[in-house]
């Protein structure tokens, strides 16, 4: 049975008492429209925890004008009823009054990790993700919590915010759950039309020649970028934002690979953008 929390005081009573049967907690923040890639997460949560809260809030401080904070999927019912089919013990649903009952003025931002990739083309965007989260953590108060890979510079910034705030919380990441033509899994993938459906799978694409081009040896970032962004061209309906090679922890653009590094790009399809990743190791 999935209970729905609308109010911090009732989350807090729900986890308090699983806390006190001895249970783990085991968070997953999402801002709803729920996909395979998020019941991933769930899982993971459900096999480690004994009890698992989904929290779904479209977080307004994350997007910036212009953005789809409007337009974003919402669609609670069909939310909770996946959170039900997958074990979620507790939805946290809070509407935006109740985490945000006056102008807040008070952040929390990650520097270095945030700076580059999305971080430059969605000024504040970071800072949003990590106040939610911060604010998430809190209420809740968790053992774990889990995020994907998929948004791997939010990852980075999270686990950097855990280890530089002592917040007691493990940070789980899971890997990216792709649709069988490698699309990554979003919630943003609904907006795009069957034309532009077909096209974003070169995005993967583009990612897994330029990691190739690391596996065969290359160390020069620039090359390997070269690469991705040359299988970009070939797609007109595609217009790259960005490809970069990152430093897999701190996000941060290498001069040479010689450690883990991520290749990470964005990408408009009309009026849709899409992110994607890859991790690629140095043998
Ligand atoms: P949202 O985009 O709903 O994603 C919720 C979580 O699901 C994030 O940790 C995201 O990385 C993960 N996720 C999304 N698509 C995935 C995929 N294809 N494979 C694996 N994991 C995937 O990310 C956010 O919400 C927000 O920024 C949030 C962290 C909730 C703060 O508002």
């Amino acid at each position: 049975m999935t209970h729905l929390a609308d109010s911090i005081r009732s989350i807090r009573q729900m986890v308090a008492a699983a806390k006190a049967e001895g249970k783990l907690i085991g968070l997953v923040p999402t801002m709803g429209a729920l996909h395979v890639g998020h019941a991933r997460l769930i899982q993971q949560a459900r096999q480690e925890s004994g009890f698992v809260v989904a929290s779904i809030f479209v977080n307004p401080l994350q997007f910036g004008p212009g953005e789809d904070f409007e337009k974003y999927p919402r669609d609670l019912d069909k939310d909770v009823e996946k959170c039900q089919s997958l074990g979620v013990d507790a939805v946290f649903a809070p509407t935006v009054e109740v985490l945000y009952p006056g102008t807040p003025l008070t952040f929390v931002e990650v520097a270095k990790v945030t700076e580059g990739l999305c971080g430059r083309f969605r000024p504040g965007h970071f800072r949003g993700v990590t106040t939610v989260v911060l604010k998430l953590l809190n209420i809740v108060q968790p053992h774990r919590a889990y995020f994907g890979e998929k948004d791997a510079q939010q990852l980075g910034a999270i686990k950097r915010m855990v280890i530089d705030l002592d917040l007691p919380v493990e940070v789980i990441g899971v890997p990216t759950v792709r649709e069988p033509d490698g699309l990554a899994m979003s919630s943003r993938n609904r907006y795009l039309t069957p034309e532009q459906r077909l096209a974003a799978p070169t995005l993967y694409r583009a990612l897994q020649a330029a990691g190739q081009t690391i596996a065969a040896g290359v160390r020069d970032p620039a090359q390997v970028r070269q690469a991705a962004l040359s299988m970009l061209e070939c797609e007109r309906q595609i217009e790259p934002q960005y490809v970069e090679v990152v430093d897999a922890e701190l996000m941060t653009p290498v001069e040479i690979i010689e450690k883990p590094v991520r290749i990470a790009a964005a990408v408009w399809l009309g009026s849709t953008r899409l992110i994607d990743n890859i991790y690629c190791e140095v043998k």
